[in-house]
């Protein structure tokens, strides 16, 4: 019952439509069992920075003790997540950062990191030369701009490696469908595809298999879901090369809330770590991560079945009351 709970911690998330937010809540949900005392209040932005704002404000007025955010853009998001940190309100920031340090904790992966290991893999992959496509996430949002700069570190040593288009994909597929769509046409041959999400490499490897045929590019991304048609099957396909892991931090993000409204140590910045998913891994990613979505459907399940079990235990000592009591009554 959330009225005995002690705490409530909002999150705000930037969009909640596609799979990896999708876990990133489920993770938290996961979590949330082991912390009966702490209510979580949600909302979704829909990728939309006016509606993250003022979503932050409702949640603030709603008397929040601690703001989890994923901001969708930087700049825009930053001055309400000021303000709430000044009010002494503890705030969580995960995968997007802010632009500025007030905020309590951070929870991610390293996207500049992220972005080099692509680089080098890709360096590898090309035999130091080649040309490729990247196609970055929401220009606005960190993890896009910090994954372009990692992967250019990566490539500097490489000057037979050309970048001969580039754009903004938002991060979504549609936009990669209708962005490139129009230009492959005229775009030169391509022997790889850097796509800074797997969605967005999905939707570049549709374009090209529509549109080429016969063409032998290659596609990158980022992510390493698991599931039917996300990175891990991508891969397993040989529809992708490779996809690097972006852990969501749900589960983390939840534990690390649960320190600070206890006062209890934290660090405030967490870095989770990646790692590459290629044909030489990809079995053992699958199996593991099958495993572990099957045990987290197996916990809910059993904490399903307690509910039911306290439910029909509270309805029986009610009844129990009632016959007591009619028996004395008598
Ligand atoms: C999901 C997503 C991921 C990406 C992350 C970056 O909304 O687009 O695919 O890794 O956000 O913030």
């Amino acid at each position: 019952d959330p009225e005995d709970r002690q705490y409530t911690i909002g999150f705000s998330q930037c969009t909640g439509g596609d799979a990896w937010r999708r876990q990133m809540l489920s993770a938290m949900k996961g979590e949330l069992l082991f912390h009966p005392e702490i209510d979580l209040q949600y909302r979704d932005a829909r990728g939309d920075n006016a509606k993250q704002i003022s979503d932050i404000r409702d949640l603030v007025k709603n008397g929040i003790d601690l703001l989890i955010v994923s901001p969708n853009e930087a700049s825009p998001i930053t001055p309400v997540v000021e303000e709430v940190f000044k009010m002494g309100i503890p705030v969580i920031v995960v995968d997007r950062k802010i632009s500025s340090s007030f905020y309590t904790a951070y929870i991610g992966a390293d996207n500049y990191e992220i972005g080099k290991l692509a680089g080098s893999y890709v360096s590898e992959l090309l035999g130091g030369k080649g040309k490729l496509i990247e196609i970055w996430g929401l220009r606005g949002s960190t993890p896009a701009v910090e994954r372009h700069k990692g992967f250019m570190s990566a490539l500097s040593g490489f000057p037979d490696i050309d970048i001969v288009h580039e754009f903004d994909g938002a991060w979504e597929i549609d936009t990669v469908k209708h962005g490139l769509g129009a230009t492959i046409t005229q775009a030169p041959a391509v022997d790889l595809v850097f796509a800074h999400n797997d969605v967005m490499a999905y939707g570049a490897y549709e374009v090209f298999k529509e549109s080429r045929p016969d063409n032998d590019t290659k596609f990158i991304g980022i992510d390493g879901l698991p599931g039917p048609a996300a990175g891990i099957q991508l891969v397993d396909d040989k529809i992708l090369s490779a996809t690097f892991l972006y852990p969501t931090g749900g589960e983390e993000a939840i534990r690390t809330a649960g320190r600070i409204l206890k006062k209890e140590h934290f660090d405030k910045d967490n870095m989770l770590l990646s790692t590459v998913i290629d044909p030489k891994n990809v079995r053992v990613m699958k199996l593991q991560t099958d495993k572990i979505s099957s045990q987290q459907a197996d916990i809910l399940r059993q904490q399903e079945k307690i509910n039911e079990q306290v439910n029909a235990y509270t309805k029986q000592s009610v009844l129990i009351y009632i016959l007591l009591a009619s028996l004395v009554a008598t």
